[in-house]
């Protein structure tokens, strides 16, 4: 009998190349308020949802950043980051998938798992149309629907939910650190998509996702 019964993937650096897009996002904005993002705050920024990781941003460029701003002056930006972000992403195609991304779905499939998306990106939907897996997935769980986005698990538990599946019996997938701990606190088996060294609190890594195989985890 198979250990799981639903996999529950991240969607941006798990099945998308789109990590670093929301990162060149990030940055173009950090540069217009004179905010310098260094190469190791991305790491920092997965799995993080936009507001929080605005704040994030806002706090690195000093103490004042985020209090002298109004909640809506905050939207504002979080807005033009986005406006940058879909432009970057309006080109994409299933081209764009990260290699093995489509094959790992598929694979999912025929062992007669479940398969929910767990993003904190709001623009997961019609990203999922563009990369052309959209038919793969048999539920997306929405951030906007859940009280605490990562690292509460709140998002995992509910893509669980949502494919009737128990957490024990879920396997979550994961690049950040941050959506690691959501998968652990939703008391689920929690595999990391990257460095062993960052994603301490994975149960497994595998380097990318071209070298996951779910026969391994069965
Ligand atoms: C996550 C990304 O998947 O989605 C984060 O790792 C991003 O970098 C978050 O901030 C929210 O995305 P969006 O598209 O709703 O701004
Ligand atoms: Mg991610």
């Amino acid at each position: 009998m198979p250990r799981f019964d639903a996999v529950l993937f991240d969607l941006d650096g798990v099945l998308a190349d789109t990590a670093h897009i929301h990162f060149a996002a990030w940055r173009r904005l950090g540069e217009e308020l004179g905010i310098h993002l260094e190469p190791a705050f991305e790491e920092k920024l997965k799995g993080v949802d936009r507001m929080g990781s605005l704040e994030l941003i806002l706090a690195h460029g000093g103490p004042e950043g985020s209090v002298t701003r109004t909640a809506e002056e905050k939207r504002v930006l979080a807005d033009r980051k986005n406006s940058y972000y879909t432009a970057a992403i309006a080109e994409q195609t299933p081209d764009d998938l990260l290699p093995g991304a489509r094959r790992v779905l598929e694979e999912v499939r025929a062992a007669g798992l479940k398969i929910a998306l767990a993003s904190a990106s709001r623009n997961a939907p019609p990203l999922l149309q563009q990369l052309g897996i959209a038919s793969l997935i048999d539920a997306i769980a929405d951030p906007a629907a859940v009280k605490a986005p990562k690292p509460a698990p709140d998002l995992f538990l509910e893509a669980a939910r949502l494919v009737g599946a128990v957490p024990e019996r879920c396997l979550g997938i994961e690049d950040s650190v941050a959506g690691i701990i959501s998968i652990k606190d939703a008391g689920m088996v929690a595999v990391g998509i990257g460095d062993p060294t960052v994603l301490t609190s994975a149960d497994y890594v595998v380097p990318t996702t071209e070298q996951f195989h779910i026969g391994d985890f069965l």
